[in-house]
């Protein structure tokens, strides 16, 4: 037999997923009895599903004889442009050419580095991506050949991606730049000068930028600015190099439905298009149905913002110091080592959430920045966050 014969060195370099390591942790030990577990690991909204799903379902059950179209079908991408156009004051957006479906955003933000990265061009070897960060950007970069540089975001640059501390030589060797606003963990968001300075690197060293905005519709203030908005504010009307990606997870509470949108510049649209065709990430139609009725309805995700908004307040009440995240449902907490509190919060208080490490690497000075904190998800609603930072609270490590 030949050592090595079947060997991924790129899947072995890619360390177990962050729920994986997390179950691992807890293994053995034993949660505190007479408490009803409280599950905020997870970022994965536990809200009332909006009333439409299931009559749209009903209505258009007989299209599951149906192949889907993988880039959707063209009334759902109308109603993915024409979200965009109001939400963000767009001029406009082609649904045929400017957008399209994705079965979810996790898998288009995985796979999207594959139609970006050209593993051949030598002088292009690297894809920036904030640390911490969601896992998959990690997981993209480095399955399509690429080498992942890690822009370090802590409390010393409030959660920013400093972009003026990423040396020239790296501008130069970039693919292309995933960004995350609002942030999953930190719950940064972007502003429009931050996102100005990056589409100008990015014709200065012909680079691409991928914006993950899933979490747009869960602030705590202000609306985060997107992307797209940004470039039609500088006259870039045609989104040169910029792709967004935006899901239905979060605004409309349906992690199950598997759909979201990318959305921008056409030339790149086109090209991923064309890989799409060849995975194969096609969303049923009925469902397709359902989110075309999601991206048109904004009563529901009003009813869910106000949730988000309640139960972050009521967190901070009881947790008695900081202040809610710009965007997202995440509380990023610093408690001195996460992996230790998770451990002790889910003995003590049979409460689980997720250690910081788990969603960051070691950067270039070989420190991780998550080490210290842990990411608790406040997706049960207000009485459970208050419960929550009641329990957490009175972890002792
Ligand atoms: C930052 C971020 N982006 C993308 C996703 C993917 O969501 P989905 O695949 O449900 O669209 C998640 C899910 O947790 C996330 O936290």
């Amino acid at each position: 037999m030949i050592v090595g014969k079947h060997e991924q060195p790129r899947l072995d370099r890619l360390g177990a997923y962050p729920f994986q390591r997390l179950r691992r942790l807890l293994a053995g030990v034993r949660p505190a009895s007479g408490l009803v577990p409280i599950d905020a690991g997870a970022g994965e909204p536990r809200l009332p599903q909006p009333a439409f799903v299931a009559p749209q379902l009903e209505e258009y059950l007989n299209e599951f004889s149906q192949y889907p179209p993988t880039s959707g079908a063209l009334f759902v991408r109308e109603a993915m442009a024409s979200w965009l156009v109001r939400r963000y004051g767009l001029a406009s957006v082609d649904p045929s050419t400017q957008v399209l479906t994705a079965n979810g955003t996790r898998e288009a933000l995985f796979s999207v580095a594959q139609a970006l990265v050209n593993p051949e061009v030598k002088s292009k070897p690297r894809v920036l991506m904030p640390n911490p960060m969601y896992q998959i950007y990690y997981g993209g970069a480095v399955m399509a050949g690429a080498r992942p540089w890690l822009m370090t975001c802590t409390e010393a640059t409030q959660f920013a991606p400093d972009l003026e501390a990423v040396p020239g030589d790296v501008w130069m060797e970039t693919a292309f730049v995933y960004v995350c606003s609002p942030s999953n963990p930190t719950g940064w968001v972007a502003d429009h000068d931050w996102y100005r300075c990056l589409i100008e690197l990015a014709d200065e060293h012909d680079f691409y930028i991928v914006a993950d905005e899933c979490y747009s519709e869960i602030f705590w203030r202000e609306q985060p600015v997107g992307l797209l908005e940004v470039c039609q504010s500088i006259g870039r009307a045609d989104f040169s190099r910029c792709l967004v990606m935006n899901s239905l997870s979060k605004r409309s509470a349906l992690p199950g439905l598997r759909s979201g949108l990318i959305a921008g510049d056409a030339r790149l649209i086109a090209r991923f298009a064309k890989l799409r065709s060849y995975t194969g990430p096609a969303t049923p139609l009925p469902l397709q149905r359902i989110a075309a009725m999601a991206w048109s309805d904004e009563y529901h995700v009003g009813v869910n913002q106000e949730t988000y908004r309640r139960s972050l307040q009521a967190f901070y009440e009881v947790w008695g110091h900081g202040s809610p995240p710009a965007g997202t449902f995440f509380v990023w907490l610093d408690v001195g080592d996460g992996e230790a509190f998770a451990r002790a919060a889910y003995q003590q208080q049979a409460v689980t959430v997720l250690p910081g490490a788990y969603l960051s690497a070691r950067d270039g000075s070989g420190k991780n920045p998550g080490t210290s904190y842990i990411r608790a998800a406040l997706v049960d609603g207000e009485d459970q966050a208050a419960e929550l930072a009641r329990r957490l609270r009175q972890v002792r490590v």
